[in-house]
C-alpha cells in the first residue's frame, strides 16, 4: 500500500505559461478535469492506496501538481521552494499540512526545488533533476536533509522541463525514459546505473507516457503512451492507462498530480 497526497483541481485553469505545453489562449474546463482527476483518485484508491488531500487555494491555478510541493522521504518532508514567482504562494499551504499533520521534521527548502517533479525516489537513492526549474544546490539540500545519495541529472528538452516528465521509476531498481530529454553526460550515467532500463520513444515521451505512477506492480500512465503501455507489461508490470487531457494543458499528468508520502521505517503512514 503507498500513500498518497493530492490537491482537487477546484480552480484549475491555464492562466500563464511557465512550459511549453500552457497556452493561455486555449480554453480549460474545470469540471472535466477534476472528473478525469477524480477518475485517478478511484484508481488508487481501488488498488488499495491511501489518498489525502490538501485543498485548493483559489488564485493557484497549478496546485493540482500536488507532486511538486514537496519530496517525503522517511517521514521527512522537504518543502518546495518554486522556481516561477506564480506559484511560490503553494508553500506555505503545503508547510501547513505536513506540520498539521504530526510531521515533525519539515523543511521549507532553501535552493529552487519543485519536489518530486525534480526529485525521484529509486530504491535507497534519488535521482534529481535540474536544468529548468530545480537548482543544483537544492540537490545537495537533499542529500543532507534526508541523508541519501542523490544522482544528480540534467534536463535539456524545455518539454521535459522537470525530471518526473521524461523519467519514470518503476520499482526499486527498475526505470524507463526518454533519453533525449537529458544531457549526454546523464544519459551515460543513466546507460550505467540502469543498464537494462525501459527505453520510451519521443512519440510516448509526447505523450507524456513517463508521468506515471507505479506501486511497484501497476504503473498508471497516460492511455495515449501505447507503446510505453506495451513495454511496461512485457517487464511484467500491469499497465493502467488513465486520460487526463485537461490536466495536460497545464503541462501535467498522472505523476504531477500525485505526491508520494513515505513513512520513517517501522512506522505506518
Ligand atoms: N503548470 C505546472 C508547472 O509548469 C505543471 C507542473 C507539472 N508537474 C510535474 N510534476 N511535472 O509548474
Amino acid at each position: 500500500m503507498r500513500h498518497y497526497l493530492m490537491v482537487r483541481p477546484a480552480h484549475f485553469d491555464v492562466e500563464y505559461s511557465i512550459n511549453p505545453w500552457m497556452d493561455p489562449g486555449k480554453p480549460t474546463d474545470t469540471r472535466l478535469a477534476i472528473t478525469q482527476w477524480e477518475g485517478l483518485r478511484d484508481l488508487y484508491l481501488e488498488l488499495g492506496h491511501r489518498v489525502d488531500l490538501l485543498d485548493p487555494v483559489p488564485g493557484l491555478p497549478d496546485m493540482v501538481y500536488a507532486a511538486n510541493g514537496a519530496t517525503v522521504v522517511n517521514g521527512r518532508a522537504l518543502v518546495a521552494r518554486f522556481h516561477h514567482r506564480h506559484r511560490r504562494p503553494e508553500s506555505p499551504a503545503y508547510l501547513k499540512w505536513f506540520t498539521g499533520n504530526g510531521y515533525r521534521d519539515v523543511r521549507q527548502a532553501r535552493w529552487d526545488n519543485e519536489g518530486e517533479g525534480d526529485f525521484l525516489v529509486a530504491g535507497t537513492r534519488i535521482l534529481a533533476g535540474s536544468g529548468f526549474r530545480t537548482d543544483r544546490r537544492a540537490h545537495d539540500e537533499a542529500a543532507e536533509f534526508f541523508g541519501v545519495p542523490v544522482v544528480g541529472l540534467t534536463l535539456t528538452d524545455p518539454r521535459y522541463y522537470h525530471l518526473d516528465t521524461a523519467l519514470t521509476v518503476l520499482d526499486d531498481d527498475m526505470i524507463m525514459y526518454f533519453p533525449g530529454a537529458f544531457t549526454e553526460d546523464s544519459r551515460e550515467r543513466l546507460e550505467k546505473l540502469y543498464p537494462d532500463a525501459v527505453i520510451a520513444s519521443a512519440a510516448d515521451a509526447a505523450a507524456f507516457g513517463l508521468n506515471a505512477v507505479s506501486d511497484g506492480r501497476h504503473v498508471l500512465l497516460p492511455q495515449a503512451a501505447t507503446g510505453l503501455i506495451a513495454r511496461v507489461r512485457e517487464r511484467g508490470f500491469e499497465p493502467i492507462g488513465v486520460d487526463l487531457s485537461e490536466l495536460l494543458k497545464g503541462g501535467g499528468s498522472v505523476k504531477c498530480c500525485t505526491l508520494e508520502l513515505r513513512p520513517a521505517p517501522g512506522r505506518a503512514s
